[in-house]
């Protein structure tokens, strides 16, 4: 089984996947890492040498890459989601989640992660959080075709995990 988080950028993929994957017992996979591992270069050296389509295509040959795991959580990044046929091909071969989150909170949790994002490299706070606002509403249609859609504002890290292993227990053989 692969669970797949999905969501903003700044919305707890990665730190909320590393915890899960140890309480569930399953591998952890973060997406950006290991494409950046597999590219030998950075997401941002990936933007700034040969442009977005190339990380985007990127992106996609990971999830096929990730499609016969076993057990694992795969952090994916924030984008993911929005390209053609990748929520499909998530929910075929695994279970999606969503970490919902308003503007406001993303544009908090992501004040000090701008540097090495580079759709958000060069912002002010208030370019930060107006950035989130025009993107999420394009994003959310698409991440709304996760099966399970955790809201997140006022919550804890903690119970967004405890909240996504009970899922697991009682929803998923
Ligand atoms: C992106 C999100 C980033 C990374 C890249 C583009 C996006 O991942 O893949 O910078 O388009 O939302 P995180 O969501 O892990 O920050």
């Amino acid at each position: 089984m692969v669970l797949f988080l999905v969501g903003f950028m700044g919305c707890g993929k990665s730190s909320i996947g590393r915890q899960l994957a140890r309480r569930l017992g399953y591998g952890f996979v973060d997406m950006d890492a290991d494409i950046e591992r597999q590219a030998g270069m950075t997401v941002s050296e990936m933007f700034d040498r040969h442009g977005e389509a190339y990380f985007r295509e990127r992106e996609r040959e990971a999830l096929a890459r990730y499609a016969g795991l076993a057990d694992t959580v795969v952090a994916t990044g924030g984008g993911v989601p929005c390209g053609v046929g990748n929520m499909e091909t998530m929910n075929r071969c695994g279970v999606t989640v969503y970490f919902k989150m308003t503007p406001e909170k993303l544009a908090l949790r992501l004040r000090h992660g701008r540097d090495k994002r580079p759709l958000l490299r060069g912002k002010d706070d208030g370019e930060l959080l107006a950035f989130i606002r025009e993107r999420l509403p394009q994003r959310e249609p698409f991440y709304g075709q996760a099966r399970l859609v955790i809201d997140c504002d006022g919550v804890s890290d903690d119970y967004i995990a405890e909240h996504v292993v009970r899922y697991m227990e009682n929803s998923v053989k």
